[in-house]
């Protein structure tokens, strides 16, 4: 089969590599790609791959190359397209598609949405308001105590999020939101909501409109900066282990949060088809136990945290996808390769802030290790090289051995990711050497 994947991330990258090993593809498509992606046919499969420079962002554009294309299925990977709605003109075509519809993305487009959908069904969460004037905004205020979490309903590319330590912080930010003079567009609605305090955990389930099954947690690493700190980031690295959550904290979350998303949706009328993406913080509670807390739900893969999830899948991830579109994902096994696999991102020097691109990348053909893929995030090829192209840049990924025991999984994943990308350098590359420092200091 045909399929086409939609993105230009490391997220499509490791899409376009899992699809790369399935008998059942014959031909990839990605609109646009990006020079690893380019690249995937040569090292993986003698499956052709083709990049096509058709903008994400662009309904129009892409539904043109669906009609030049033909493909059986398409993927979609990031945010953007599910917003304006390509999941349904590519129903309305009767084409098969990957991703939930226009409607159902509001759990991710629309902050305000998915916190009164979470509370109408009694999804724990933490305590917020809705405002749509700067005069509600201080209204509301005086019931939340500091820090207090300011959030842009709608999409804002990681930065729609501020953590503000003082009322007088959060009025302004509001203010800077619903002027546009924070994020460029103007907000209608300003989400207020409770500063938690915890672990974050990313669980992912596959939805088919009726069932949710687990498919895996990971842990992304936000901030820039080592030990946490700095400004928040698009992820800049994420691990993914056995050990993450335990059985029962699983199945909790899968039954009291997904499968209740996924049911409620129906009865809403907008089935939800795809990945549920649970931002989940793990809230500790005075009487020692821990209390999830869902901090957002995005309603696609997580970048990178697919990167490490997808090297660890040994169900054809095809079959995925149509139990997703079929709605039988209750039918199907998802096997994964035990252990632990890593993804630590190398960044261009200024990210998240002004970075350059155009530079060149060395080292990338010194990679021989089966457990270890260099996904690229940010990357194009210049003159036949590959140069930067991006804040992230690339994802260097690895599982452990299988003959790695269960407390050293990690740190031989680890050692294969820091190993592989000692060898590769750019002009200001920056990565975080401390990916899974939470699960080393807990022994997992
Ligand atoms: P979101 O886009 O809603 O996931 O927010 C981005 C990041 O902001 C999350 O990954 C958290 O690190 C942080 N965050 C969001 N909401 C809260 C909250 N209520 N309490 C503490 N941190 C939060
Ligand atoms: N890694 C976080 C995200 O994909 O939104």
């Amino acid at each position: 089969m045909k399929v086409l994947v939609i993105g230009g991330g490391g997220r499509e990258h490791a899409i376009v590599w899992a699809l790369a090993k399935s008998p059942r593809v014959s031909e990839i498509v990605c609109a646009p790609g990006n020079a690893g992606i380019r690249q995937v046919c040569l090292h993986n499969s003698n499956r052709p791959v083709r990049c096509v420079p058709v903008d994400a962002g662009d309904l129009a554009a892409m539904l043109d190359l669906v009609q030049a294309e033909h493909p059986d299925l398409t993927v979609v990977g990031p945010e953007l397209p599910l917003s304006l709605g390509l999941v349904d003109a590519l129903q309305r075509l009767e084409l098969r598609a990957f991703g939930p519809t226009q409607a159902a993305a509001q759990l991710e487009t629309s902050k305000s949405f998915a916190k009164e959908f979470m509370r109408h069904h009694d999804i724990p969460t933490a305590a917020y308001a809705v405002c749509t004037t700067l005069a509600e905004v201080r209204q509301e205020l005086p019931r939340f105590s500091a820090p207090i979490v300011v959030k842009a309903d709608g999409l804002a590319a990681g930065k729609g999020v501020v953590i503000c330590q003082s009322h007088a912080e959060a009025e302004h930010t509001a203010a800077q939101m619903f002027s546009g003079a924070l994020l460029g567009s103007v907000e209608t609605y300003v989400v207020l909501e409770e500063f938690l305090n915890g672990e974050e955990i990313s669980f992912f389930a596959l939805c088919d409109g009726k069932h949710a099954v687990a498919l895996a947690a990971a842990q992304d690493h936000k901030r820039l900066g080592e030990g946490d700190t700095g400004p928040n980031t698009g992820g800049m690295g994420a691990y993914t282990g056995d050990g993450l959550l335990s059985a029962p904290m699983e199945q909790w979350l899968l039954n009291n949060i997904a499968q209740r998303v996924v049911d409620e949706m129906a009865l809403d009328g907008t089935p939800f088809h795809g990945i549920l993406f649970c931002g989940i913080m793990m809230v500790p509670q005075r009487d020692g136990t821990t209390q999830p807390m869902v901090l957002e739900f995005n309603t696609r893969f997580g970048d990178p945290e697919t990167q490490a999830i997808l090297m660890r899948l040994q169900t054809d991830i095809v079959d995925l996808f149509d139990a997703a579109i079929d709605g039988s994902a209750n039918k199907l096994t998802i096997q994964m390769r035990p252990g632990t696999s890593v993804c630590v991102i190398a960044a261009s020097h200024g990210y998240p802030g002004k970075y350059t691109s155009g530079l060149p990348i060395s080292g990338l053909d010194s990679v021989h290790d089966p457990d270890t893929v260099v996904f690229h995030s940010g990357t194009a090829l210049k003159d036949g090289a590959i140069v930067t192209a991006g804040g992230r840049v690339l994802g260097v990924t690895a599982v452990s051995s299988p003959s790695s025991s269960a407390s050293s999984a990690l740190q031989d994943a680890l050692g294969k990711a820091y190993g592989t990308l000692g060898g590769i350098s750019f002009q200001g590359m920056h990565f975080r050497r401390d990916i899974g420092w939470r699960a080393l200091r807990d022994g997992l």
